[in-house]
């Protein structure tokens, strides 16, 4: 195990009615308060009404709607302007990964001096302050509500990057899981996906006797598994939604990554996906996971497949373990199947005509192609890319 620095300092307020504690929340940090939201699905569940009925009399509302799936510069950019212009002490951001990813960046932006993209392509650069941000969780997938992590979108240059700093963790998350009653089909299960994935990422790497991160993964792992199809059949079942909303959380706030080293490789290769073809995340991880397992399965990560299948699928472990290992990849692709996720790129609108360039680009911004669990170059990502046709 490497060393590491484990920080997770938000605090969760998980369950149902926890809403009726945001009030006591808002007033540690302010009376302005930005309030971000993404497509209207917050006004459809009456979640918008009721955030006005509690804090609508003692707070000062700016709103900032509209935030895009795959949240863009220019709004971020309009984020950054409301904020200076009204003095915003506080964001409350209430939806997705998309919604509190753009707030992140905000909350940065407003006391950058220049273009959020600066700090989003150059990941690392000194940011000194941020605004705080709350966040009433909607959907259980990416672990933003829990994280220090933020992607963002240029629409003009067709890049989705990610930048990272500890001074935008969100303070408080409200998660109650009836929030997530409302969330379709097609959301849940790329939802369930990208949780899936990202203990998969971090699951797959080249550090060993990991022992602790791994069997929470595995836990994790088993809990995806479990729920979601209870969650797709049963969308107002309670602990399935709770189950899941937990395991996001869980899934990407350092406790199954720290400790290890390298990058991952699923995520950059569906980040340029989404980038050149604004499809949701979830679903473009579902359909490159298996394609990338295959990809990766030889003499030196058989064994580590093989113990994949068999811890988190059940699978009796075989003598010769790339029986084992090849069951565990189909497992994987069986279970998206299952849940009914279109498990081919041209299903989500994209064909082979940039396959090439994106693979490029995966390569040039992320350093897969040396310190992935497997290094991939583009080629390697092309072969991914075209086997997923
Ligand atoms: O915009 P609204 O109307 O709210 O509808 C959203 C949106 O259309 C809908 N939705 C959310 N909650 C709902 C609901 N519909 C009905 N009822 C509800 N309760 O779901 C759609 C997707 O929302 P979005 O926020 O985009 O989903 P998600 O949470 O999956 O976020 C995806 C974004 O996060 C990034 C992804 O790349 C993508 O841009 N990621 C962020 C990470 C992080 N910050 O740590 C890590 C991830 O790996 C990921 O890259
Ligand atoms: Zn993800």
């Amino acid at each position: 195990m490497k060393n590491f620095d484990f920080h997770a300092p938000t605090n969760i307020l998980f369950g149902k009615n926890q809403l009726q504690q945001l009030p006591n929340v808002l007033e540690q940090y302010g009376k302005t308060v930005l309030l971000t939201y993404g497509g209207g699905s917050i006004k459809r569940s009456g979640l918008y009404d009721d955030i006005y009925q509690l804090v609508g009399n003692d707070a000062k509302i700016i709103e900032l709607g509209g935030i895009e799936p795959n949240p863009r510069l220019s709004t971020v950019i309009k984020g950054v302007e409301l904020c200076k212009e009204n003095h915003v002490d506080v964001i409350l951001s209430v939806g997705g990964g998309s919604t509190i990813d753009c707030s992140k960046a905000i909350a940065a932006g407003v006391f950058y001096d220049g273009n959020p993209w600066d700090f989003v392509v150059n990941d690392g650069i000194e940011l000194t302050k941020a605004l705080p941000i709350v966040t009433i969780l909607t959907i259980a997938a990416t672990g933003s509500e829990m994280n220090w992590g933020s992607v963002i979108t240029n629409e003009e240059t067709k890049e989705k990057l990610s930048f990272h700093t500890r001074l935008v963790t969100p303070k408080v998350s409200i998660l109650d899981p009836t929030y997530t009653f409302s969330v379709p089909t097609y959301q849940t299960m790329a939802g369930s996906a990208d949780i899936f994935s990202h203990l998969i990422e971090n699951y797959f790497n080249q550090t060993t006797d990991t022992m602790v991160q791994d069997g929470i993964a595995e836990g994790l792992m088993r809990t995806v598994l479990h729920y979601t199809p209870t969650a797709l059949t049963e969308p107002t079942n309670y602990e399935a939604r709770a189950n899941l909303m937990w395991a996001s959380s869980l899934a990407l706030n350092g406790l199954t990554g720290n400790g290890k080293t390298g990058v991952w490789s699923c995520h950059p290769m569906e980040h340029e996906l989404s980038a050149y073809y604004d499809i949701t995340h979830g679903i473009g991880l579902a359909i490159l996971t298996p394609r990338w397992m295959e990809h990766v399965l030889n003499d030196d990560t058989v064994e580590r497949f093989a113990l994949y299948g068999h811890r988190v699928f059940d699978l009796e472990l075989n003598e010769d373990l790339y029986i084992t290992a090849k069951e565990a990849i189909q497992q994987t692709y069986d279970t998206f199947v299952k849940w009914g996720v279109p498990m081919t790129l041209p299903e989500v609108g994209i064909d082979a005509s940039l396959l090439k360039e994106m693979a490029e680009q995966a390569v040039k911004h992320s350093s897969i192609s040396k310190n992935a669990y497997v290094p991939l170059s583009a080629d390697d990502v092309l072969a991914i890319y075209t086997h997923s046709l």
